[in-house]
């Protein structure tokens, strides 16, 4: 067993399965989003914690954070109506049953307003509207200063502008990256499995396309930002991209897709690295009270940090997730969660 602690409860309230996995409190208390998604069967919701969780002791410990790694996930059945408030008064009756040793904030399917509710039975929890609020516009701040360390190792220029990107998954995170990299002059293709989000993709003159488009785009980068588990033997093939990095977590399958990545010499920019815009925010502000010009440095130290990542994997031929895991074990004493 990888974790510390793992709970699965049936909520008094709404009688769904609710988990928290904590996989690591070593550097402080365990963070990591809540996420209310539908599940083949709750088991599902489970493995996708165990998952996560240990995602984020990755995330908290390369991006210097006094934190460990943990996750929530609410299993919806299928179809299941329910009741939205009860449900988030269960779950934040079983983050304060934790003692502290876990604390949340919004991930897939969940957002400040939820936060709220969750706070009215625990203090532990992030990005309240009256605290440091949504995350995703900084999780996309985070991910621009990404894509131009991609673009400077990938191409040798920074620049974003007239470089083509196509953007899988235009949720809360993906519609503010669409939104800043039309700002800087990017051509843009997007895709969403929410035919809704079509006119927020026009109104950036961003091409919609099919999912399946967006994946085997021939772009300079495909930026997912959706669900992950997307890079998969099966699908590393079909991808036309010279760079691939975006805030979904959890990008591949198994870490061995890394290397087949390397091997089409597509490069990769782990999602730990990446995504971690929107949790280091809300450390920055709610656990550390830096000010907004710190914060702003945080923010953007995420392309310096992704940026020496990927020098050190050029120079040794290595996926940069390669680097990232020994970077993890030798400075932070974490063994590859990843
Ligand atoms: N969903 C965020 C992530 O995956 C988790 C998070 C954001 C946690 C903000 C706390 C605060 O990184």
């Amino acid at each position: 067993m990888d974790h510390e602690l793992v709970v699965t409860r049936r909520g008094p309230r709404t009688g769904l399965p609710i988990t928290v996995a904590v996989h690591s409190t070593a550097r402080g208390p365990a963070a990591g989003g809540c996420r209310l998604k539908e599940y083949p069967h709750w088991r599902d919701g489970v493995s996708d914690a165990l998952r996560l969780s240990a995602a984020m002791t990755g995330k908290c410990a390369i991006a210097g954070l006094p934190l460990g790694g943990g996750k929530t996930v609410v299993a919806l059945p299928p179809g299941h109506v329910f009741d939205r408030h009860e449900l988030l008064l269960d779950v934040g009756d079983l983050i304060e049953f934790l003692g502290g040793q876990y604390a949340t904030g919004p991930d897939v399917g969940t957002g400040p307003d939820d936060m709220a509710v969750i706070g009215e039975r625990t203090a532990h929890v992030f990005c309240r509207p009256d605290a440091s609020g949504d995350s995703s516009q900084h999780t996309a701040v985070g991910v621009i200063a990404a894509l131009r360390a991609v673009c400077e190792q990938r191409f040798g220029s920074p620049a974003l502008d007239g470089r083509r990107f196509a953007i899988l998954g235009l949720g809360r995170v993906g519609g503010h990256v669409l939104r800043l990299l039309a700002s800087e002059n990017a051509h843009l293709l997007a895709a969403d499995v929410d035919e809704s989000r079509r006119a927020l993709a026009e109104r950036h003159r961003a091409a919609w396309v099919s999912p399946q488009q967006c994946l085997s785009a021939q772009v300079d980068v495909l930026v997912p930002a959706a669900l992950g588990g997307l890079l998969t033997a099966a699908s590393v093939p079909q991808l036309r991209c010279a760079a691939v990095a975006g805030p979904a977590n959890n990008q591949l399958d198994v870490p061995a897709t890394a290397q087949l990545l390397h091997e089409r010499g597509i490069l990769w920019a782990p999602d730990v690295v990446v995504s971690a815009g929107g949790l280091i925010h809300a450390t920055a502000v709610e656990l550390l009270h830096e000010t907004p010009a710190q914060v702003d440095a945080r923010l953007h130290a995420i392309g310096d940090t992704l940026g020496a990542i990927l020098t050190t994997a050029a120079g040794t031929g290595v996926p940069p997730l390669t680097v990232v895991d020994q970077l993890l074990a030798d400075e932070h004493g974490v063994e590859s969660p990843l």
